[in-house]
């Protein structure tokens, strides 16, 4: 196979300080581990999360994305490896810790109240208010005005902010959300799953503002287990298997075509194969999966066997 690792051990020394010239990502996670009772959920994680790039992380169900997520996001805490933001190591203790250091998590089942206007969801726990003390009141205007302005400014063009955030779609409200956390100053822009549940023509609206955060100078960790969604938009890859990296590449030492075949799992494949064969599996379908490895070993050029 042609795709070529990012070296491991050079990975956390690539970006350096200009002044210092020590290296600095933006985030990075230097041999993370995470265990539940028995449950190795996360062992040896290592990446890297820069300004104005896009990191994606892929698995199938159980690979341990939402273990990674909550980490970061400061809903667990890691058992072992190092957690840098800006050079420095952290262990978050609450979600509160990682949002102080600008890390945004927009959820799947996006926190939202749906009846409540577009404008009252984008202020949600940070209204703004004007005149103090007994005077106090809320800035209807201004937030309204804030949020059809940053929404603008990320192409999302909505005749009204007035509307309940209910009766936009699926895509459009991961977009309110990513627009949210862009206004709030992240830094670091946590997407988890954002176009699992939406079709091919909302996902791509959606793809489109994650370049837009990016573009906006964000660092974007980007979790799916689509290699379509995330090969047009990433800049890194880390894939990830029952909780362990198997591969962590740059985008231009991978085709989305090895990307691909490094999910679906050539040597899985070609394992099954084996065991259907033992088992005196139908000839058909031995020769079907049979012909499935040996076109993932055609993209990727590694023998499986
Ligand atoms: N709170 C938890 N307690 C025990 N096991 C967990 C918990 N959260 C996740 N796991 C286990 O850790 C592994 C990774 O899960 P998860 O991070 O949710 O994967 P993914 O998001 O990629 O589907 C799975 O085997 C899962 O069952
Ligand atoms: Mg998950």
């Amino acid at each position: 196979m042609n795709a070529k690792e990012i070296d491991q051990q050079t990975l956390l020394q690539n970006e350096r300080d200009p002044l210092t010239h020590t290296p600095v990502h933006l985030l990075s996670l230097d041999g993370i581990a995470k265990h539940y009772g028995n449950i190795i959920a996360l062992s040896e994680v290592t990446m890297a999360v820069d300004n104005g790039r896009v990191t994606c992380v892929l698995g199938d169900n159980g690979a341990g994305k939402s273990t990674l997520i909550k980490i970061i996001a400061g809903l667990h805490q890691h058992d072992a490896g190092i957690l840098k933001v800006m050079g420095e190591e952290r262990k978050f203790t609450s979600p509160r810790d990682a949002l102080d250091v600008g890390i945004a998590t927009v959820y799947q089942d996006l926190a939202v109240v749906p009846l409540m206007p577009i404008w009252r969801n984008f202020f949600l726990g940070s209204e703004l208010t004007s005149g103090f003390g007994p005077f106090k009141s809320m800035d209807v205007e201004k937030m309204k005005e804030i949020t059809l302005k940053e929404l603008a400014a990320m192409g999302i063009d909505l005749r009204d902010v007035e509307q309940p955030i209910g009766q936009l779609s699926g895509g459009e409200r991961q977009c309110v959300a990513i627009a949210r956390a862009v206004y709030f100053g992240a830094k670091v822009l946590i997407l988890d799953e954002p176009t699992a549940a939406l079709g091919v023509k909302q996902s791509g609206v959606v793809l489109r503002y994650i370049l837009q955060a990016r573009d906006r100078g964000l660092g974007v960790i980007f979790i799916t287990h689509n290699p379509h969604h995330a090969f047009p938009v990433g800049d890194r890859f880390l894939l990830l298997k029952r909780g362990k990296s198997i591969g962590y590449y740059d985008k231009k030492d991978i085709t989305l075509d090895e990307l691909t075949a490094q999910m679906a799992g050539g040597a899985e494949l070609a394992e099954l194969a084996h065991e259907l064969e033992q088992l005196g599996g139908h000839g058909d379908v031995v020769k079907e999966v049979q012909g499935e490895v040996a076109e993932v070993a055609q993209t990727t050029g590694k023998t499986y066997g």
